[in-house]
């Protein structure tokens, strides 16, 4: 039996978009697949690995611009790396921060900055602290028999 002519269009249509989309699915799992790792910035990774991972390999706090600084740190239980951190006044810091094991939390109380720390992912909050004085950071996600007195100070002078 003989096909109608505008069933067979269809037909051809609808393979050949049935090809096209194989074609573009492959094309593109290729793609991501030859991606270089360090092609995006890092956002996930493995959070048993943080020890060797740049930037956490190296918590610091480092002056980045004109009272910027950036503080690279890692949550734990129950602490916070670097321990300390000191600026001074006026200055805006970027918190960049990743956990060594399980979720924490990062409230700096009496400031808007407030996040949850997951592991294998950086979570990101800046603040700028104007006022001279010490401020907390405290761990408001329960981690563990220590997870109370989970804290750091940030002193601004
Ligand atoms: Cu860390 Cu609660």
């Amino acid at each position: 039996m003989q096909l109608h002519r505008l069933e067979k269009i269809w037909l051809i249509f609808g393979v050949s978009m049935l090809f096209l989309f194989l074609i573009v699915l492959g094309v593109s799992t290729f793609v991501m697949g030859m991606e270089p790792p360090n092609s995006h910035q890092l956002e996930s990774f493995d959070p048993a690995k943080v020890s060797e991972t740049a930037p956490f390999n190296e918590p610091v706090l480092k002056k980045i611009g004109e009272n910027e600084y950036e503080a690279v740190m890692v949550a734990y239980a129950f602490g916070y790396s670097p321990d300390k951190l000191e600026v001074p006044a006026g200055s805006t810091v970027h918190f960049k921060v990743t956990s060594s094991d399980v979720v924490h939390g990062f409230e700096i109380p009496g400031t808007n900055a407030n996040m949850m720390v997951v592991p294998g992912e950086v979570n990101h909050v800046s603040h700028q602290f104007d006022e001279p004085g010490e401020y907390l950071i405290i761990c408001n996600e329960y981690c563990g028999t220590a997870h109370e007195f989970m804290s750091t100070t940030i002193v601004v002078n």
